[in-house]
């Protein structure tokens, strides 16, 4: 039987998305990437899922970066390409509008790493460790960790990473900020599916508007990222949900959210 490179399993409301190449410390290749993409895109149409968890299989390795023996031969415009479908598919999941967390459990290096940057939120087991390390490849990081890194850990330190290759552990992570929570391995995927599960209660639109608020406004100025705050504001003012959640409060009960 031909092994899935990814794995997708639903549960309460929850995918869980697992990369599964352990063998190779879950590498990304073409076709792995295009199974991850596959896999995303399919939790995201889905309209019972309200949280994505995206983890690797096995011990050792969140996934430990692009699949290295597929850059070698690259030339100038294979490279740009090479490029371009990772960012495409780290995009596709920045973009999604159910909060996407990534359960790292193990080895974040390179395109690892990046993929976990996409993710909207980011936990780490005890084990894990993270790093930028294609400069010991004569190369960059091409899947969006030139771009999500500083923006996530501040100039100073994206580029102490990049420049040397080095590679931090989860607390220096939690320090830096890349993580918000470090955890033992054991616990890793119970706290992430509890963490889902509390993700996957409240309400769906307002989540998206709350991705679609923090990701345009921290790419403009102030004013202007107030003004999408505010029109943001008004339209989850539509929603039923709204309705809901203001009127649970005021009748002291548990709002239920329907996503509508
Ligand atoms: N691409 C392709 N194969 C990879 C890989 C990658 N990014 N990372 C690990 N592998 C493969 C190894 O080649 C090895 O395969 P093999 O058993 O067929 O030889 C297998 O995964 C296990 O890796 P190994 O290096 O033996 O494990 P280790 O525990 O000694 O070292 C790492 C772990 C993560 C430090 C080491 O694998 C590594 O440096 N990987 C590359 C990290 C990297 O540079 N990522 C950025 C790529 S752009």
């Amino acid at each position: 039987m031909e092994t899935q490179n990814v794995l997708l399993e639903i549960k309460d409301r929850v995918a869980i998305v697992t990369v599964n190449r352990p063998e190779k410390l879950n590498a990304l290749n073409g076709d792995t990437i295009t199974a991850l993409a596959d896999a995303m895109s399919s939790a995201n149409d889905n309209p019972e899922v309200r949280c994505v968890i995206l983890t690797g299989a096995g011990p050792k390795s969140f996934v430990a970066g692009a699949d290295i023996s597929e850059i070698q031969t690259l030339n100038i415009e294979e490279g740009a390409k090479f490029s371009r479908i990772g960012q495409q598919a780290f995009r596709y999941i920045e973009n999604m509008r159910k909060p996407v967390l990534a359960a790292v459990n193990g080895f974040a290096l390179g395109g690892g790493c990046e993929l976990a940057m996409a993710c909207h939120l980011r936990i780490a087991a005890e084990n894990a460790k993270f790093g930028l390390p294609e400069i010991n490849l004569g190369i960059i990081p091409g899947y969006g960790g030139t771009q999500r890194l500083p923006r996530l850990v501040g100039l100073s330190n994206a580029l102490h990473l990049a420049l040397t290759g080095d590679m931090i552990d989860a607390e220096n992570a939690h320090r830096l900020g890349l993580v918000s929570e470090v955890v033992p391995a054991a616990e890793l995927m119970e706290r992430a599916e509890k963490l889902a599960g509390i993700l996957a209660s409240k309400a769906p639109l307002a989540a998206g508007f709350i991705l679609d608020a923090v990701y345009e406004g921290v790419q403009t100025d102030i004013d202007s990222a107030l003004d999408i705050e505010a029109g943001y504001f008004g339209k989850v003012c539509e929603t039923e949900d709204m309705k809901e959640g203001t009127a649970a409060f005021l009748e002291k009960r548990k709002p239920n959210f329907e996503g509508k």
